[in-house]
């Protein structure tokens, strides 16, 4: 009796109400107050009673015709995945992730910049871009879906307990963030609870499953003892004496540490580290945030970082 009183007590605080903070915003917004903070629950964009909820969503302040605009190429005759590729299949994947801060933290202009930066990594990786003259090199973000031409079915036996290969199944590059190798197959499946390391090929499928693949390796860490790209990103990461030792600083640059290493960083002003970057730029540019908000060299690149994870010990010290 006294846990149905509750119930009601706890009912009666919440409010329907449309926020008018959210600007021109018509989601109705559920807020309640626990333990002092206040909590909102936006409907299927952002469910969840979270403090995220209450800000800005995604879909207030990034369109369809800003989609269209950044990724402007993609379904061109001569792109490699035509029709694929999809404003409401980021919005569904990243409703997941939004009660968690994806694209929720903090101001306006600071969510923007974490869907820019995240975008300008999806973009750099599925660009075919280069040596293709209209609209510039990078107008040819979501280009692809997959890898073309594998050179091998990326099989790590060592790995056959926790991730066996599936016979037949090929675990080449695919996705919006091209996941490669039956671990991470396996680890992104269990983590979106789908059959990926059956089926790997459902990411070549289904754009909401790419773009939701692509949004957890943004929001988890690889390593348990190491932060997310959204945690450096958006500053809820701090550096320790020896991240710092490092050069490794929040902000976009550790973002590509983090997921790339020393393919990316490290190595100075690289191609394959200025590619990133310079999507990331031009996305910035497109929102009208403006890129003078990425900050200065240091925070922007990685270029002169230690990588978190060396890919051979030899190339730490
Ligand atoms: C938005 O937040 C950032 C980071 O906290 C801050 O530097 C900036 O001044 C804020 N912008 C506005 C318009 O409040
Ligand atoms: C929500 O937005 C406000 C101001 O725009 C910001 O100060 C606050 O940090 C944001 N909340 C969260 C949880 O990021
Ligand atoms: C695509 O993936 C999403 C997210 O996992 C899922 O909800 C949806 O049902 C899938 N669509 C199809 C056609 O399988
Ligand atoms: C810091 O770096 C030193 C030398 O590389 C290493 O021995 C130590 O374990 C590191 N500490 C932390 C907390 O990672």
């Amino acid at each position: 009796m006294e846990a149905k009183w509750g119930i009601l007590v706890m009912m009666a605080i919440v409010m329907l109400m449309v926020d008018t903070s959210n600007g021109d915003s018509s989601t109705p917004t559920l807020v309640k107050t626990v333990k002092g903070k206040k909590v909102c629950d936006k409907g299927w964009e952002c469910k969840g009673w979270s403090q995220y909820c209450c800000n800005l969503t995604i879909s207030d302040y990034f369109q369809t015709y800003q989609f269209e605009n950044l990724f402007s190429k993609r379904n061109t005759p001569v792109a490699h995945a035509v029709g694929f590729w999809d404003y409401r299949s980021f919005i569904t994947a990243a409703a997941v992730y939004q009660p968690h801060g994806f694209g929720t933290t903090g101001n306006k202009t600071s969510q923007m910049k974490e869907v820019a930066a995240f975008l300008g990594h999806v973009g750099s990786k599925t660009s075919c871009g280069y040596g293709v003259a209209t609209g510039g090199p990078l107008a040819w973000g979501l280009c692809y879906n997959k890898e073309m031409s594998p050179s091998q079915s990326y099989c790590d036996d060592s790995y056959k307990y926790t991730y066996p290969c599936s016979p037949g199944a090929e675990y080449y590059g695919r996705g919006a963030l091209p996941i490669y190798w039956n671990y991470n197959y396996g680890a992104a499946g269990e983590a979106l609870k789908v059959d990926l390391l059956n089926h790997p090929e459902y990411i070549e499928q289904n754009a909401t499953l790419a773009f939701q693949a692509a949004i957890w390796r943004w929001m988890t860490p690889i390593k348990k003892s190491q932060p997310s790209a959204h945690d450096i990103f958006v500053g809820n990461w701090k550096p320790t004496k020896n991240d710092t030792l490092a050069n490794r600083t929040p902000g976009f640059g550790t973002t590509m540490n983090v997921l790339y290493g020393d393919g990316v960083c490290g190595q100075g002003d690289v191609d394959s580290m200025n590619n990133i970057v310079s999507h990331y730029q031009n996305y910035l540019d497109l929102l009208g945030v403006g890129r003078e908000e990425a900050g200065p060299h240091e925070v922007l690149t990685c270029a002169e970082q230690k990588a978190f994870n060396p890919s051979s010990p030899t190339a730490s010290s």
